[in-house]
């Protein structure tokens, strides 16, 4: 059909007026998800407030007209039999508003839980609406082999570009018996779409395998609407995840110890109260039982792109992993990949082939280019989605570091001797050329 120069002219006016009366998409994520809650369970999340071997902690939410929310939990079995014989727990229940309306969040901690025995469990109102059954697995009270995953920073496109970062960490390791997130779990911290981001990613990860997070700078900024621009913590954070107290509010589930197996894993927060963390960092790596090690936190002692350097907290806390030879420390922050050893400054020069190990990773989308000053690591990635996936055994700790397409990209092994003393043997010098330069 023929149209004439001045028609099409009006319909390609008439079509820019048409796009910009459209409403925008949520966000820059071009998802339109609806992070409204309703009275069915969602977020559903595992965590611990207490030890592994006996406790699981589940929190999740709804909307207003659930007051009364109830967990059922009963040992799994084989059949459906396991229906037969279930315990139910009320719910401790707080309310939250934010722009996706007012929701109510639950929480409860399943407690006197047999070691190394797999439970099934589901979340609801008591009535009709409830999640389907999930299984989780308590940790054993011995120090045993296990599997865990490390992220760092989603942050970004979370729904778009992190699901596939963490649905491929969970199709690598399935039995990971946690996962673990070093911060910048999302953009902007009170931000509730992105939070419904981060769970519509990985949500059903999420409630079968428990999540060690430590808030990152984008988990803290003023609150909205407030006169006070002072910086707080995620409005969703202590209402979503349920995890250890601290004996200073501020650091409140932000700053814990978990015993996993024979790992003492240590979060800390790295926005707050640094000095008072490293008394208390010194307390629970000086009375420590366990064969391994495992300190995560946000900002990296040794950073990998430019400008980032933490001097402040390298000076506050890096003594003590010396002192206390703590064997890894996982950390975000940085949006590239960056790993090194037995560093050269501080005390920590016991053994030319031991060490703490430092590392820095992302899981998002968003990159920084490496600092070309940055000669701490021994290896090294930019423009790379990656997930770590660690192997424990009494004796040895397996790192790998995984693209989200699959590739080994960095791997070690600490091996610890019958005498206690730590050897490091490098796996990377076998593989491939390292990824810089945004290839
Ligand atoms: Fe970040
Ligand atoms: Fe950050």
């Amino acid at each position: 059909m023929h149209v004439s120069f001045a028609r099409w002219r009006s319909r390609m006016a008439g079509g820019l007026v048409l796009a910009a009366l459209l409403p925008a998409l949520p966000g820059a994520t071009g998802v339109d998800l609806d992070p409204r809650p309703t009275r069915q369970p969602d977020r559903i999340m595992l965590t611990w407030s207490g030890d592994p071997a006996t406790t699981q902690a589940v929190t999740w939410r709804t909307d207003a007209s659930v007051t009364e929310a109830v967990a059922e939990l009963a040992v799994a079995t084989a059949g459906p039999g396991f229906r037969d014989s279930v315990t139910t727990v009320a719910a401790t229940t707080s309310a939250l508003e934010t722009e996706s309306g007012l929701a109510h969040y639950h929480s409860v901690v399943f407690t006197d839980l047999r070691p190394n025995t797999r439970y099934v469990y589901r979340v609801g109102d008591g009535a009709e609406h409830w999640s389907e059954w999930i299984q989780f697995r308590t940790a054993s009270d011995t120090p045993e082999p296990f599997s865990f995953i490390y992220v760092g920073d989603a942050q970004n496109e979370i729904f778009s570009m992190w699901s596939r970062a963490i649905r491929e960490a969970y199709a690598e390791a399935p039995r990971a018996r946690f996962i673990i997130h070093a911060g910048d779990l999302v953009n902007r911290a009170h931000r509730d779409l992105e939070w419904h981001e981060w769970f519509a990613a990985g949500g059903w990860i999420h409630r079968m395998v428990p999540g060690i997070p430590v808030p990152g700078n984008h988990e803290y900024d003023p609150l909205p609407d407030s006169p006070d621009d002072a910086d707080v913590l995620a409005r969703q954070w202590r209402h979503q995840f349920t995890l250890p107290p601290h004996e200073i509010p501020a650091l409140d589930e932000t700053a814990y110890v978990i015993d996993y197996q024979g790992v003492r894993i240590i979060g800390l927060n790295t926005l707050t109260h640094i000095e008072e963390q490293a008394a208390w960092l010194e307390t629970v790596l000086a009375d420590n039982p366990n064969h391994w090690t495992v300190v995560t936190f946000h900002f990296p002692i040794f950073s990998a792109a430019r400008g980032r350097d933490n001097e402040a907290l390298r000076a506050a806390w890096k003594p003590l992993f010396d002192r206390y030879r703590v064997d890894l420390v996982l950390q975000g922050h940085d949006h590239a990949y960056g790993r090194g050893h037995n560093l050269p400054v501080g005390v920590n020069q016991r053994d030319p082939e031991a060490g703490t190990v430092y590392v820095v990773s992302v899981s998002g989308p968003k990159m920084y280019r490496l600092s070309p000053e940055a000669d701490w690591m021994d290896r090294a990635a930019e423009d790379t989605q990656l997930y770590q996936v660690i192997d424990v055994t009494p004796d040895l700790l397996t790192y790998r570091a995984m693209t989200v397409t699959g590739e080994l990209y960095d791997s070690f092994q600490i091996v610890r001797g019958a005498d206690g003393v730590k050897r490091f043997m490098d796996g990377a010098r076998r593989l491939g050329p390292e990824r810089r330069g945004g290839e």
